[in-house]
C-alpha cells in the first residue's frame, strides 16, 4: 500500500517548503517533485552549508532511497547536472538515489531564449518570470511538441531536437529577438554535455514503481505556491503548472486515493516575486525591514521579494483548494517584536466586505485585524499563542509545526492546540 503526504505552498511560493521537506524526509522512503522545474529554489542547510535545490527533491540530502524528478516536471539538463555535481561533495551517492521520470519534459536552450523574448515583448505587463524556460516548455508539452526524458535514449534524438529548435528559431524571429540567439551555441554545448551525463542516471516509469514497492511512504514536494497555480492562481501572473495538491496524481502517476494527508506551508507574513496582484503588500519602508530580517531575496534569481502582511482570505482559499489537513507556519522569528503587526481578515470590493478570492484580485483592498507583537516564538508567550489561535480559528486547520529559522532543527512541533510536543 502506498501512502502519500503532500507538502504544498499556500501563498506565492517561497514559504520554506524545502526546509520542511528536509526536516521530515527521513521518515519517508520516497521524496518526489511532481511539477515545476528550475524556477524553484528550495533552500536547505546541511552542516552549515547552504544548498539551493532547483530540480532535486529535498529528500536527496536525507536517507530516503528514492528521490524522484516526476513526470509533471520540466527539466533543464544543464541546471540539473550542475545541481548534481555541486551536491556530490556533500551527498556522494546523489546519483544512486535519484530517479528521473521518462515522461518529464526537457527544457531546451531555445525555451530559455523564448521565455526571455516573450517577457521582453510584454514590456510593463510582463509576468516577471524566472526566465528558466518554464512557460515555453509547458507550452510545447500541451502543444504536443515537447521532447521528454525518454527521448534522450532514442537514436534520432538529435534530429528531434533540431526539428523543434528550428520552430523555436522561427518564433524568436516573430518576437524580433534574434539578438538573443548569440548565446545559443555555448548554451547548446553545455546542454548536450549534460544530456550525455543524464544518460547514465536512473529512470523511472512511476506507476510501476508504486506497484513494486510494498507499504511505501512518499512525501510529495510541491514547488511554487497555490496563488501561482496556472488554474487557481492570480492569472495571468502565475507559473505554468498546477501547483496544488491535486497535481500530485497527474505529476506522479498515482491515484488520488493514496493521498493520506496534505500539509500546507505558509509564512507568518506573505511574499511574492514578480508582478501581479498582491492585496496585502506593505508600504516599502516596512517591506524593507522584513526583507532585511527575513533575507527575502529570490533563491533562483536573487530578486528582492515583495513583502506583505499575512492574508487569511487568500490562505483560506488555498486550504480549501488543497484540502489542507495540517498547517506549518514558517519565518515566525522574523516578526518577533514587530510593530505594527496585522493580518487581513476580509477584502473590500467596491465598498462591499467579502471573504473571497476573486479572479481579478487587483480589485480588492484588504481589511486588517491588528495583532499584538510577541517577544519570543514560544507558546508560553501569550501573544504568540494568540496569533496561532487566530490563524487556526480562521482556517479551521490545526497548526502542527512552527518554524523559526533556516535550519531543520529550528521547528516547534505542536501536538494539539498550543501544546508543545518537543
Ligand atoms: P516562471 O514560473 O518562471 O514562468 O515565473 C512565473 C511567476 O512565478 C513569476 O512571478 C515568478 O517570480 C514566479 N515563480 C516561479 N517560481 C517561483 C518560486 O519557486 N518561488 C516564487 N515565485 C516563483
Amino acid at each position: 500500500m502506498i501512502s502519500i503526504d503532500v507538502i504544498v505552498g499556500l501563498q506565492w511560493g517561497d514559504e520554506g517548503k524545502g526546509k520542511i521537506v528536509h526536516a521530515m524526509a527521513d521518515k519517508y522512503d520516497v521524496v518526489a517533485r511532481f511539477q515545476g522545474g528550475p524556477n524553484a529554489g528550495h533552500t536547505i542547510y546541511v552542516n552549515d552549508r547552504k544548498i539551493i535545490l532547483h530540480h532535486l527533491p529535498s529528500g536527496i540530502v536525507s536517507s530516503c532511497s528514492y528521490n524522484i524528478v516526476g513526470s509533471g516536471m520540466v527539466v533543464d539538463p544543464s541546471t540539473l547536472i550542475e545541481e548534481i555535481k555541486a551536491l556530490q561533495s556533500v551527498v556522494p551517492d546523489v546519483s544512486d538515489r535519484l530517479y528521473l521520470s521518462y515522461r518529464a519534459v526537457l527544457i531546451m536552450p531555445t525555451h530559455t531564449l523564448l521565455d526571455r523574448a516573450s517577457e521582453r515583448a510584454k514590456g510593463d505587463s510582463c509576468v516577471g518570470s524566472t526566465q528558466r524556460g518554464i512557460a515555453p516548455s509547458y507550452m510545447d508539452k500541451t502543444g504536443r511538441n515537447a521532447l521528454r526524458i525518454i527521448d534522450i535514449l532514442r537514436s534520432d534524438f538529435e534530429s528531434m531536437y533540431r526539428r523543434l529548435k528550428t520552430k523555436h528559431l522561427k518564433l524568436l524571429k516573430v518576437y524580433d529577438a534574434e539578438d538573443l540567439i548569440e548565446s545559443l551555441d555555448s548554451m547548446e554545448d553545455k546542454w548536450f554535455e549534460a544530456i550525455e551525463f543524464m544518460r547514465s542516471l536512473h529512470f523511472v516509469n512511476e506507476p510501476y514503481l508504486w506497484e513494486k514497492l510494498d507499504n511505501v511512504s512518499v512525501l510529495a514536494e510541491g514547488a511554487q505556491g497555490t496563488m501561482l497555480d496556472i488554474q487557481w492562481g492570480t492569472y495571468p501572473y502565475v507559473t505554468s503548472s498546477n501547483t496544488i495538491s491535486g497535481s500530485v496524481s497527474v505529476g506522479l502517476g498515482v491515484s488520488p486515493k493514496h493521498i493520506r494527508k496534505v500539509i500546507g506551508i505558509t509564512k507568518a507574513y506573505t511574499t511574492r516575486v514578480g508582478n501581479g496582484p498582491f492585496p496585502t503588500e506593505m508600504p516599502e519602508e516596512i517591506a524593507n525591514v522584513i526583507r532585511q530580517r527575513g533575507g527575502e531575496y529570490g533563491s533562483t534569481t536573487g530578486r528582492p521579494r515583495r513583502c506583505g502582511w499575512l492574508d487569511l482570505v487568500a490562505l483560506k482559499y488555498a486550504t480549501i483548494i488543497n484540502g489542507v489537513d495540517e498547517l506549518v507556519i514558517t519565518k515566525t522569528d522574523v516578526l518577533t517584536n514587530f510593530k505594527p503587526l496585522k493580518v487581513a481578515i476580509d477584502y473590500d470590493l467596491n465598498g462591499r466586505r467579502i471573504k473571497e478570492v476573486i479572479p481579478y484580485l487587483e480589485q480588492v483592498k484588504p481589511i486588517y485585524q491588528d495583532i499584538e507583537p510577541w517577544q519570543s516564538v514560544s507558546f508560553k508567550d501569550k501573544n504568540f499563542a494568540s496569533f496561532i489561535d487566530i490563524i487556526e480559528g480562521y482556517l479551521s486547520v490545526p497548526v502542527t509545526m512552527v518554524s523559526y529559522g533556516p535550519r531543520k532543527e529550528q521547528i516547534i512541533k505542536v501536538k494539539a492546540k498550543g501544546t508543545m510536543a518537543y
